[in-house]
């Protein structure tokens, strides 16, 4: 009796140390790769951080005062071999706030003089921000799409289809726009917050919705806004 329980005592002890050796072991290439995988993430951080550096040391056009936060990232230098470099240039006074993420290897991204970029945007140029216009937090701007007609390819391996957007100046962009490429904004104009704006909006206009559509526009004689 005294010896059979002693036995399965021992097995239980035994099992209690060696289960999660075998357990490691099992997943013992889980956990190379995990650890080959963040090495890869830090090397890759240095690198980037490296680019990010020197593209503001060196590749940005850009008039004293202007802002970038440091938590901006900024994608101008070009990662393909034989592909052109283009322009990221900001006007006195304009601004990149942080977390915005600001890409101009398909077209110039321009910010003219007082323009401003807010938390958490993105913009893909070819891209033009006019005079002392807006853009608020968590919109998505972009002069480039996928070209996809090609079903026997990926749209990967199809290129780009590349236009450029223009808002002219004073132009205020509300919180979590979408605008797409082509897409041209008259002068002191005003898109709502949330909009997709897939057409181009006059000047003078406030507009709202998906797809986004005039609502109201400036008259001039009574100097007032009125309903579209
Ligand atoms: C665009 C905006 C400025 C317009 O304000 P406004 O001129 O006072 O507009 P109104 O309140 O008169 O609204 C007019 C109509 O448009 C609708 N509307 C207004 N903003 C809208 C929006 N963003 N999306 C959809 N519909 C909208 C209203 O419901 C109203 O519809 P109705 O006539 O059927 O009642 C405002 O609605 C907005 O989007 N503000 C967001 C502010 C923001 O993003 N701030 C970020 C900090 S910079």
């Amino acid at each position: 009796m005294w010896e059979t329980e002693t036995k399965s005592g021992g097995v239980k002890r035994a099992v209690r140390i060696f289960l999660p050796a075998i357990h490691l072991a099992s997943n013992s290439y889980a956990l190379v790769e995990s650890v080959l995988g963040f090495a890869r993430d830090i090397v890759k951080a240095v690198y980037l951080a490296g680019i990010q550096l020197y593209t503001r040391l060196v590749c940005i056009e850009r008039e004293f005062p202007s802002s970038i936060r440091l938590r901006a990232r900024l994608d101008v230098v070009p990662r393909t071999a034989g592909s052109e470099r283009h322009r990221l240039s900001l006007g006195k006074h304009s601004l990149i706030e942080t977390h915005c993420v600001v890409c101009t290897w398909h077209g110039d991204v321009i910010l003219k003089e007082g323009a401003s970029v807010g938390i958490g945007s993105v913009v893909v140029g070819p891209v033009q921000i006019g005079e002392n216009s807006a853009v608020a937090q968590n919109c998505f701007i972009s002069g480039q799409s996928h070209c996809y007609e090609d079903v026997s390819k990926s749209f990967r391996r199809q290129g780009f289809q590349v236009t450029p957007v223009i808002i002219q100046k004073d132009v205020w962009i509300c919180s979590n726009c979408v605008i797409i490429p082509g897409v041209k904004i008259g002068n002191n104009s005003v898109i709502g917050a949330g909009s997709v704006v897939v057409d181009n909006i006059p000047a003078y206009s406030v507009a709202v919705g998906n797809p986004a559509k005039v609502i109201k526009k400036y008259d001039f004689k009574t100097e007032k806004w009125v309903r579209a």
